[in-house]
């Protein structure tokens, strides 16, 4: 670490940094942490507490660090390897007790990351020029993989129910399809509102694509921080034609906080899709990933169980801190996600641009949140705060929210 800051060192020594709590405090800034590095360039400022990209602020589970140490030690060549059957197993296993999921080995591939994966998927499925539905807000590598591979977006737009819970129109959707359109890429959980889609909506949107020959390439990366008495129902798991319908991308990076392992899977059922897929997978030659990734995937899936039980607790009672203080600041309105570790805020209220909007949460409250505006047209007026954090941090960044609203 090449610098540490002072309040860094004051919280360590505050909040410990003997491994004695897994959600303890760990100074980020001074490493390559993305979420910490790029804030001049983002914000302008390096000062802001950065919530935005979607990693967290605390330790990947122990079994996963303690296995890369064992192969370190052990057996000290890292030349090119294969990812082994028994990693492609545990995470099988996990699938099967966490999602009731049944996958069979040949449907899965390694991929370094989701998001090239998505654009992987719509090149093997799709031609230049054909439609791709997306769903807007949604995370921003969703338009672009489309526009970027020359395909056109058909947005469909999420609007807030009277409870405030966000509903895609199937009828509207429907009336979007045109001969053109020929894969659907669906967020389940979806980043950034935080929605479990629950069986039904997912039987209304699987009839569509099937009635439609429409693909559904499903990211399902935040399928494991989930919320009671929300359950995370793959859509490709829902009946045998689709299962033959869709790609399915999973990964350990959100669950375990291992991102930077750049490590997921691609579930492909159909033997069409899969050789569709894997043609343009041999296009950019991406081998079989790296010699640690697989070892930090193995001991996740396999030892991560109970690391990750204490993780949605924690996070859940995170989530009770911003819904207490938003109680008491009703100008900021919170809906508890469903799933994952980020917080949809509605700041409507405090009748900011969203230029503005944006400026007063950098400038005036000294936080570094992710823009609404940038996860699409109808996340303007929103802010997309990462929780992932120890619970005095969230604390804090709530207390310089405060602060900012009563100046
Ligand atoms: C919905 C979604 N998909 C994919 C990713 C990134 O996955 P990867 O790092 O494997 O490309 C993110 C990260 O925030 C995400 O929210």
């Amino acid at each position: 670490m090449k610098q540490k800051s002072i309040l860094g060192l004051i919280r360590c020594t505050l909040y410990g940094k003997n491994g004695m709590d897994e959600f303890r405090f760990i100074e980020r800034s001074g490493s390559n942490a993305e979420k910490y590095t790029l804030r001049q360039r983002l914000f302008g400022t390096e000062t802001v507490q950065p919530m935005w990209v979607a990693d967290m602020d605390i330790a990947t589970p122990e079994c996963v660090i303690h296995a890369v140490q064992e192969r370190l030690l052990h057996h000290p060549i890292l030349g090119y390897e294969i990812m082994s059957d028994s990693a492609y197993e545990a995470q099988i296993g996990w699938m099967r007790e966490h999602h009731g999921f049944e996958i069979k080995r040949e449907w899965l591939s390694y991929f370094p990351s989701v998001v090239a994966s998505i654009g992987c998927a719509i090149r093997a499925l799709s031609e230049e020029g054909d439609e791709v539905i997306v769903m807007d807000p949604v995370y921003p590598p969703f338009y672009s993989m489309v526009r970027d591979n020359n395909r056109h977006l058909i947005l469909h737009p999420l609007k807030q129910d009277d409870e405030g819970i966000y509903r895609f129109d199937i009828n509207a959707l429907a009336s979007q399809i045109t001969p053109k359109t020929k894969l659907l890429l669906l967020c389940s959980p979806h980043n950034p509102i935080g929605r479990v889609w629950s069986r039904d909506e997912l039987n209304a949107l699987g009839a569509l694509c099937l009635e439609h020959n429409i693909r559904i390439i499903s990211d399902e990366i935040h399928s494991d921080i989930v919320f009671e008495p929300h359950r995370h129902l793959p859509i490709a798991a829902l009946s045998e034609e689709l299962l033959e319908n869709t790609i399915t991308l999973l990964g350990p990076g959100k669950t375990f906080n291992m991102a930077g392992f750049s490590i997921s899977t691609v579930c492909i059922p159909s033997e069409t899709l899969r050789e569709a897929y894997d043609k343009e997978r041999h296009r950019v030659h991406f081998g079989d990933g790296a010699v640690l990734s697989h070892v930090a995937f193995e001991a996740a899936y396999t030892a991560g169980k109970s690391w990750h039980t204490k993780l949605v607790e924690h996070l859940s009672a995170n989530i009770k801190i911003i819904e207490t203080w938003c109680e008491a600041h009703p100008r900021i309105k919170f809906r508890p996600p469903e799933a994952t570790y980020l917080a949809w805020l509605d700041c409507k209220s405090l009748g900011l641009g969203d230029r503005e909007l944006r400026e007063f949460f950098v400038c005036k409250a000294g936080l570094g949140l992710s823009p609404g505006l940038s996860f699409g047209k109808e996340g303007s007026g929103f802010m997309r705060l990462n929780f992932a954090v120890p619970a005095f941090v969230l604390t804090e960044a709530l207390d310089r929210l405060d602060r900012a609203l009563n100046d």
